[in-house]
């Protein structure tokens, strides 16, 4: 097909179908605009979908299931070593991964979403070309970019690509590997070295900081550190990377310790999980006003329009947290703002969650970054070794934690680490976006017995002494 010679008007052209643009082109059409969606790959849903949150949520639910019936011995139950079909296994992934990239088609088709299959660069600020499979020329009123991101690479010079995988690689799940080194103690690391070690692999990180996860507040990370402990064969802090080189089939890979000790270990797989960069090369953004920061994000306002009036920019191209949920909601700015709505992306709080065993999951300020702001605080915590439901499930690990500004008494943040902390945090969340304080969780009837107890005895804790917990 000769590209360009077909040229078609939309009101709105969404670049990218991952959570930000697929949501932003739902509600554009939903609010009566006439919506193109492009994407580069065929399955809509975006890396969250295809090989990111969903795969990895698949595989994080079947080691979760190995660990619990690995500890069902302690209570008198007991079951095999388990037995691992790879492929089975690949397959119920791919299962749920089809499913969902199927209902957002479907979804699309619905509202009478046009879905090109291709790559998006402006030619100018009105029009984009589209090359692939639907080769077209779009001339747009409004478009949003939502691009998203991809997985960060150390420089060749430090290890040559071919020793590496990332997490699309390992969620592809190609085989087990007897021996795993994971580069970067953050989301992935943690979430894919938990799958990995469940399966049999030993699993070793090697993280540049002096800590995991390093935007986590720490008091959430201590309980996954103890059980992480037990699980990996090592975790290096404060290494770093000299080099890597293949020899046969293992990696041998080169650090420097924390105490400046030079170690030399050899793994059959490497994942690189060292954080991610904003997809914006290719795009043609020179042809057009939008501006891309230095750290590679295209720049928005509130509502998430770029320098050129017309053209939005949303999710992990458009700035930290790269988070699916934080994306759908600008996606949703975007379209409003689109249809003339006096919409802004004004959150007080956005939930993060690592889907580790414990989960943790945060909103809010973390205590640390309250007192670099120089707030004054009030914190309450309470321990889930005195909550029923914990102990019952086996996992009095958690904690809950709520920091309250000492004055106004609203909620600043607030922090979970346990099982489902990840569901719970919701709650959080609306507390903070309704100017809630802590007496207001407190005084709010929770069930019993569950673990969102722990979210009311920590509000308690607050200002005053939880129920359940020691003077
Ligand atoms: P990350 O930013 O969470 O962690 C990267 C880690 O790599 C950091 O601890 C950093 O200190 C370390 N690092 C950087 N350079 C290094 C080096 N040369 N040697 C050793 N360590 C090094 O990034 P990650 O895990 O790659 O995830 C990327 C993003 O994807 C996250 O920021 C998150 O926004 C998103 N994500 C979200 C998930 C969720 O919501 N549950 C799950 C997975 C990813």
């Amino acid at each position: 097909m000769v590209v360009g010679e077909l040229t078609e008007e939309v009101d709105v052209l969404v670049i990218g179908g991952g959570p930000g643009g697929y949501v932003a082109a739902f509600k554009a059409a939903d609010l009566g605009q006439n919506v193109a969606l492009v994407d580069a790959n065929p399955l809509l849903g975006g890396v969250c979908l295809r090989e990111g949150c969903i795969p990895s949520k698949a595989l994080l639910h079947v080691a979760h299931l190995i660990e619990h019936a690995h500890e069902a011995s302690a209570y008198g139950v007991s079951f095999g070593s388990p037995k691992i079909d790879i492929e089975k296994l690949r397959g119920f992934k791919q299962s749920v991964v089809d499913k969902l990239c199927g209902g957002i088609k479907t979804l699309a088709g619905k509202r009478k979403v046009r879905v090109l299959t291709g790559r998006a660069r402006f030619e100018d600020s009105k029009t984009v070309k589209v090359d692939g499979e639907s080769a077209v020329r779009i001339r747009f009123k409004h478009c949003v970019i939502a691009t998203g991101s991809s997985a960060k690479r150390l420089p060749e010079s430090l290890i040559p690509a071919d020793c590496t995988i990332d997490s699309t690689g390992a969620l592809d799940l190609a085989d087990i590997p007897p021996t795993l080194c994971v580069i970067g103690g953050g989301y992935i690391g943690l979430e894919l070295g938990q799958v990995y070690a469940a399966l049999g692999s030993k699993v070793t990180v090697v993280e540049a900081l002096d800590r995991l996860l390093a935007g986590a507040d720490e008091d959430l990370v201590r309980p996954l550190e103890a059980r992480l402990k037990k699980q990996f064969a090592a975790i290096h802090l404060g290494a770093k990377i000299e080099s890597a080189r293949r020899s046969g089939k293992t990696v041998e890979l080169v650090f420097t310790d924390k105490a400046g000790g030079k170690q030399s270990l050899k793994f059959d797989k490497v994942l690189v999980s060292v954080g991610r960069s904003p997809n914006t090369a290719g795009l043609g953004l020179e042809n057009t006003k939008v501006v891309v920061n230095q750290r590679g994000f295209i720049e928005t306002d509130a509502q998430r329009r770029t320098a050129e009036k017309r053209i939005f920019a949303i999710g992990d191209v458009a700035g930290d947290p790269m988070l699916a949920h934080k994306a759908s909601r600008e996606g949703i700015v975007a379209a409003e703002v689109i249809a003339g709505h006096n919409a802004t992306f004004d959150v007080r709080a956005i939930p993060a969650v690592v889907y580790t065993s414990p989960e943790l999951a945060w909103c809010g300020l973390t205590e640390a970054e309250c007192k670099s702001k120089g707030l004054q605080v009030k914190v309450g915590k309470f321990p889930w070794g005195a909550s029923g439901r914990a102990i019952a499930a086996g996992r009095p690990e958690g904690l809950t934690k709520i920091i309250a500004d000492a004055q106004t008494r609203r909620i600043l943040g607030v922090g979970i680490v346990g099982l489902n902390a990840g569901d719970l945090i919701s709650e959080a969340v609306l507390a903070m976006e309704m100017g809630a304080e802590p007496e207001d969780l407190a005084m709010s009837i929770h069930p019993h017995p569950a673990t969102s107890e722990t979210m009311m005895e920590a509000a308690e804790s607050v200002f005053g002494v939880a129920t359940h917990a020691m003077r």
